[in-house]
């Protein structure tokens, strides 16, 4: 599904989302690999990221042409800030009532106030595509995101101990948290 471009105004700062554009693939591999060595919060170590160009591509067109799944770049005050998303569960009737989300920005946007503007727009869209549900995973120890989740309206409803083993032998907990829309 397609955002088209909207602007925001935050706090002085102009925001602008959109959806993602195939040719933005590089750009969205790199943001990729900073982004998971920036913090010990996303899915994996930065020299995990190893999509092709043609696999972003791909993964864009796929966003954008689905009816169930949407990629939102956010950019502010011209600079790519980071995106979110959500995806269709599953491939059945049974569950495409409920989509998955996940959200990721630059550290040196984080704390601004972007991550609840970008998730409430996010949200939404949601319920604008007829979405019954939220769900997303996310560290224990992210006590950020935790907060924003729960401010916005999600409740945790599971834990998976020990789900991330780090380089280091140290593990974090993975709580799963879901919103009815
Ligand atoms: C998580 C993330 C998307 C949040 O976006 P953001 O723009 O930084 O968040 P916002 O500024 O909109 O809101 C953060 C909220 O958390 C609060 N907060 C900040 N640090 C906190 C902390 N250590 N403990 C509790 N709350 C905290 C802020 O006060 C704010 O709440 P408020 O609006 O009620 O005052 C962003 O920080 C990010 O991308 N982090 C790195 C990747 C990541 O963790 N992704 C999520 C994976 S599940």
């Amino acid at each position: 599904m397609i955002f088209e471009e909207k602007k925001y105004s935050l706090n002085g700062h102009e925001v602008i989302l959109r959806s993602a554009r195939p040719e933005e693939a590089a750009m969205l591999l790199d943001y990729l690999k900073t982004v998971t060595g920036e913090t010990r919060f996303l899915m994996c170590e930065p020299d995990e990221v190893n999509y092709s160009l043609e696999w972003e591509e791909q993964f864009v067109s796929e966003h954008n042409d689905s009816d169930g799944d949407m990629l939102i770049l956010a950019f502010l005050d011209g600079e790519y800030a980071g995106n979110c998303s959500f995806e269709r569960m599953g491939g059945s009737r049974r569950r495409a009532h409920h989509a998955g989300i996940g959200i990721a920005l630059f550290q040196r946007f984080t704390g601004l106030g972007l991550g609840r503007l970008m998730l409430n727009v996010l949200i939404g869209e949601m319920r604008a595509c007829g979405f019954e549900q939220a769900q997303l995973s996310v560290y224990d120890n992210n006590k950020r995101a935790r907060h924003l989740y729960e401010s916005i309206g999600f409740t945790e409803c599971g834990r998976i101990p020990r789900a991330s083993k780090y380089d280091d032998g140290t593990y974090s907990d993975e709580l799963l948290m879901v919103m009815e829309l």
